[in-house]
């Protein structure tokens, strides 16, 4: 039999207290490793431990308890209800956090559960810091029903109140099922576990009494599917450590909240062109059809070459990510000419706007890097509206008041040259390389257009009909596309060696450090959705 403390002592209430901590997390964490570790899974509190600093977590409402009775929930009553949440530090910042546990109720959210979740969103909020959820749950605690949907109700609505102030991010380290899928999607990031999570709103079983269609768990909602088909998620993560890498990688890159800056880095910045730089000078390859792969590009100019994708697996057409200049962080958005020739479709539009619009609502200036042949034609893209959709991204470069700093490097057409990063639509520098082709369209397309007279006469005439419009291509490319047109013009700033762009971008972030640039002010404007 174990002692009672004397409660009416000082030393007897710390004694009770460090029973009842026993009770509430020592013993149910041992518990729930037993149950978790089976699985081959951690459990809510290791995955924060793995998250924060070492020692670093403080951990808010173990003693909540819920207070349902229906279906005999009374007879079970585990402290700290399904969910850990507290705060702690990643790299010496503070964030707040919650994880769902799955071994209560199947980290099911119900009232306290819910409460406990607002109530450290709401402190993230109020202190100005990132908020991290991780989820494990089978939703909405069925046992008790509306209580339980309106406080997922509650957590939209916050998250909705969030956005645009906190980075918020969310990792999916089992399932999330019906609407509770949506607090991760109004979030900022959402990372996913390979084979472990999974996100639907409506599952297989119910998709196979609707509609009779048959799909497993991980077709419809797993990691995969989410990160190459939806787009719902933005990193692949094998595993629940790879997840939580990403996570921290990617809060190194953020500001703690709109209002404050993104921490600066020490660097040894490289004033005078290196060897590296030269070396982009060799990337664009003398035909102008032949791809290459973007990243080569991006990693020459962010420091150290190190580049955090966001999105990889998505229209990887386009790509988007986090580096530094000179120790400070940039938002880079670029075309991928290896993927689909580079070029822009619905997919790509919405990525890139989502994160211009992340980049431009926490104050990270973004360097955007040109080489599109346009957008992708077709009735597929036409009647999903890339009108509509695509209107996206225009309407995303022209709201951003963030430094924006554009290079062109080969193609840059028609509607796709306006809209990647356009001096017209906002941008602060332009740029190009000696290689940059700008125009309304390609020099083929052109000649088919422009020369269709003197192709006909060349026909008529015997003459070698591929040579005679190779030589008006080239002859239109050289004269009309030539970005010393649009040079002399004042469209663009200057024209610039490949191998000096990495200093050139970072004098312009220098000179735009102080930007300041307004909007009319307006309740809020109303994107094409
Ligand atoms: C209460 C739940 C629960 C829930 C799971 N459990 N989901 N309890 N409410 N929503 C309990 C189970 O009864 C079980 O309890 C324990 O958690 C583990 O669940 P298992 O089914 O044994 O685990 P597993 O086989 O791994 O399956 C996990 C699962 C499945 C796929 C998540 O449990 C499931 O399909 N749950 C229901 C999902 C769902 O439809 N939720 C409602 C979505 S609607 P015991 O005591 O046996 O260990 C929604 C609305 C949100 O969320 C609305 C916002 C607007």
């Amino acid at each position: 039999m174990t002692d009672q403390p004397d409660l009416s002592t000082t030393a007897g209430k710390i004694a009770d207290l460090r029973a009842r901590y026993q009770t509430a997390v020592v013993d149910a964490e041992t518990a729930a490793r037993e149950k978790q570790h089976k699985k081959g899974k951690l459990t809510a509190r290791e995955r924060i431990e793995m998250l924060v600093d070492p020692g670093s977590f403080v951990e808010l409402d173990e003693y909540v308890r819920h207070r349902t009775t229906a279906f005999g929930m009374d007879r079970s009553r585990p402290y700290g209800d399904s969910v850990v949440s507290g705060v702690g530090t990643i790299h010496g910042r503070t964030v707040a956090v919650y994880s769902q546990d799955f071994t209560t109720f199947g980290g099911s959210l119900g009232e306290s559960a819910g409460e406990k979740i607002i109530k450290v969103m709401e402190l993230a909020l109020r202190g100005g810091m990132p908020i991290i959820g991780i989820l494990d749950s089978g939703g909405a605690r069925i046992q008790e029903g509306v209580v339980a949907l309106g406080k997922y109700g509650e957590i939209f609505r916050l998250n909705t109140a969030a956005s645009g102030v906190i980075p918020q991010i969310s990792l999916i380290m089992g399932p999330a099922a019906g609407g509770a899928v949506y607090s991760p999607a109004l979030t900022d990031f959402v990372i996913m576990v390979d084979k472990t999570s999974q996100m639907f709103v409506t599952g297989p079983d119910v998709i196979k009494t609707v509609t009779g269609e048959d799909v497993g768990m991980e077709e419809l909602g797993g990691a995969h599917t989410h990160n190459t088909r939806s787009g719902v998620a933005h990193y692949l993560a094998q595993d629940e450590d790879d997840a939580i890498d990403y996570a921290r990688s990617l809060l190194s890159f953020l500001p703690d909240n709109n209002m404050s800056d993104a921490p600066v880095y020490e660097t040894g910045f490289e004033w005078e062109t290196t060897d590296d730089d030269r070396a982009l000078n060799v990337v664009i390859p003398d035909s102008p059809n032949q791809p290459y792969d973007i990243h080569q590009v991006i990693s020459g100019i962010v420091d150290e070459g190190d580049f955090l994708e966001v999105q990889p697996l998505f229209a990887p057409n386009i790509v988007v990510g986090f580096g530094r200049v000179e120790g400070r962080t940039v938002g880079i958005i670029a075309n991928q000419p290896s993927q689909m020739a580079g070029t822009l479709n619905i997919d790509a539009g919405e990525k890139a706007s989502r994160f211009v619009r992340f980049c431009d609502a926490f104050s990270v200036p973004i360097v955007t890097l040109v080489d599109v042949p346009g957008y992708l034609p077709g009735t597929d893209q036409e009647w999903t509206g890339v009108i509509r959709r695509g209107a996206k991204l225009l309407y995303a470069y022209a709201e951003a008041t963030v430094p924006l700093v554009t290079v062109i490097l080969r193609k840059a057409y028609g509607g796709a040259y306006i809209v990647m990063g356009s001096k017209q639509l906002g941008a602060d520098v332009n740029v190009a390389w000696p290689t940059a082709e700008i125009a309304v369209m390609g020099g083929q397309g052109a000649v088919n257009i422009l020369y269709r007279g003197e192709i006909k006469r060349a026909e008529e005439a015997g003459e070698d009909v591929a040579a005679v419009r190779s030589r008006l291509a080239s002859e239109y490319t050289y004269n009309v596309a030539s970005p010393f047109l649009a040079a002399e013009r004042g469209e663009l700033d200057g024209i610039i060696e490949p191998a000096q762009t990495r200093v050139y971008i970072a004098k312009s972030l220098r000179a735009l450090r102080g930007k300041r640039a307004e909007l009319p002010a307006k309740k809020h404007g109303n994107i094409p959705l």
